[in-house]
Order: C-alpha cells, then structure tokens, then sequence
C-alpha cells in the first residue's frame, strides 16, 4: 500500500465512493440544507468564477454555475476520478456548459486559479495536511477573493452521525487505521469542528477576516427506519468501525440491527426518518 495520502485518495475513488453511490439520494438531499443555506447567505455574482473544492459528485458545482450565470463559471476540483467522471456525466446530461471538473490533489496540485471565490461543501474535512490544502487554495484566490466552506460543528449536535456512532461502538470492537491494512476516509467529518483550531489554521496560511457562523438543520437518513439502518451501518464514523471490524463487524452485525432500530426510530416522522444536523459556516479572506 502506498503513503498514507494515497490511502485516503484510493478510499475516496473506491470504498467511499461506492457507498455514496448507494445513498446518492440521502446524502444530496441533506447536505443541500446546509448548502442551499450558505449560498443564500453568501450568493455569488453573475459572471463570477468559483472553484468547488472536494466537489464529490459536482451537484454543488452545477448549482454554482446556475447562480453565476453563462458570463461566469463553475469549477469542481476531486482528488477521486470517480467522483469527477460521474459529475462530468451528469453535467453533460444536463446540458450545463459552465461547469466543469478537474482531479486533483488540492494539497497539493496547481488549482487552475486564479477564481472570485472558493467554496466547500463537506470537502475539506478529510485531508491529511489540511494546512497544505488551505494555503494552496488561498494561492488560486484573486487578492480580496474569498473562501466559504461548510463543515460538521461537534458531534454531539450532529446525531444523525453520532448516535449510530455511540450505539455501534457499544457493540463492535473498534480496531483502528493502524491496526488493518485497509483504505481509509483521512481525519474524519469532526476534525474541523472547532473554530480555535480551524481559525488558527487559516490565520496561519495567510487568511484574515475569518467568521463562522451555525446553521443546524433536520435532514433525512432514510425513507424508513430500514434504510436509515442501512445508512448508518455504512457511513461516518459507525460505518468506519463496522467496516474495519470486518468479519467480526458482519457476524455482530443482528445485535447492530437491532440496538440502531431502537435508537433511529425515535426520528421517525412517517414522511422519512429525520435527524439533527449542525454545521460551521467559515468564511475567509485572501487578503
Ligand atoms: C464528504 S465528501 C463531500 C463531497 C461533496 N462536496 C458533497 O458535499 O457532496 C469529501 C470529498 O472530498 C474529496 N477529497 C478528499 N481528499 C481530497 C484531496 N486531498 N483533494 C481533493 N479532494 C479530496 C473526496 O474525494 C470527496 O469527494
């Protein structure tokens, strides 16, 4: 197996990427709360150019270059060609000819700059040198041009994640990155929970006028509580313990049923089974 950065970057094109294919429906559906909310309160001028950072499937992406307009355009940058190849497809499909895609490592790799404004939806959550990523789309960024990423606030107000989490781990034994030699996801969907940390991190690559703002949000993990199982068994962190269990993982896997029926079925509304979310908005600034 390759560095640690190609462990990620394999996970992405592979592992994760076919288990966001699976829930395509429910991870577009919930993480466009947060981002049709964002761009509303940051909405971009017609004629812009933006870069999508970690756009995964590009539906953000084309958002963007609806809202820009035909004078301006939509770049998505994604360390996954698989991620890229499907969002190229469905721009196709669409017939948008302002959004366009790029793989890259946005650590590390020229970000075909330079662009109005940056933005991310849950994108930048999972690199390895998060500093590296930060400080090289600053260097895409116009002079005065502006960064906005969505990231996950703490776990404890995110239970559409976290319960699962606390549930499976009652369970399964945890075995950690070290431990196996299979592909992993990178730091996590928390490791930019913190705004101390995060605004220090952007301070430090060059940034100024740095905000965050909250933004909490009901969003739905499955159309039944059965899914919304399904859901949980396979992403974040409960889905990262359950596959590195492996074998062990599969045989525990009635008692995980059984314990994340108990626990996910108190969100079920009947339209769905709906749980909290809360999300940082964190702008900042290319001086
Ligand atoms: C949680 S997904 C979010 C995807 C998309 N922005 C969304 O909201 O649906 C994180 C994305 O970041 C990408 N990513 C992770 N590390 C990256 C890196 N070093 N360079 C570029 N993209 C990266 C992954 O491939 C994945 O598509």
């Amino acid at each position: 197996m390759g560095t640690e950065n190609e462990i990620v970057v394999e996970a992405w094109n592979t592992v994760l990427f076919d288990k966001f294919t699976r829930f395509k429906h429910l991870l577009i559906q919930g993480l466009s709360a947060h981002s049709d909310a964002v761009l509303a309160q940051h909405p971009y001028p017609a004629g812009a150019r933006v870069l999508d950072v970690g756009c995964g499937f590009g539906d953000s992406t084309r958002l963007i270059a609806r809202r820009v307009g035909s004078a301006g355009e939509a770049v998505g940058v994604d360390c996954a060609s698989n991620f890229i190849a499907a969002a190229q497809r469905d721009t196709s499909a669409e017939g948008l000819a302002n959004a366009s895609f790029f793989v890259a490592d946005v650590q590390t790799e020229d970000l075909r700059g330079p662009y109005d404004f940056a933005f991310s939806r849950f994108g930048t959550m999972f690199f390895m040198n998060p500093g590296a990523a930060l400080r090289n789309v600053r260097r895409a960024l116009e002079p005065g041009a502006e960064l906005t990423m969505v990231v996950w606030r703490r776990r404890e107000d995110n239970p559409w994640l976290h319960d699962a989490e606390l549930r499976v781990k009652e369970i399964v034994p945890v075995v950690s990155h070290e431990e196996t030699d299979q592909v992993h996801c990178g730091p996590g969907p928390f490791s930019m929970s913190g705004p101390d940390l995060v605004s220090s991190m952007l301070k430090g690559q060059g940034y100024d006028r740095i905000s965050f703002s909250r933004f909490d949000a009901d969003i739905c993990i499955g159309r039944d509580v059965a899914e919304a199982i399904e859901f949980a068994m396979a992403l974040g962190p409960a889905g990262e313990v359950m596959r590195l269990a492996g074998a062990e993982g599969q045989r525990l896997k009635p008692k995980v049923v059984e314990a994340l029926s108990e626990t996910l079925s108190r969100y079920d509304r009947g339209d769905g089974v709906w749980a909290p979310s809360s999300t940082w908005f964190v702008s900042a600034r290319n001086p």
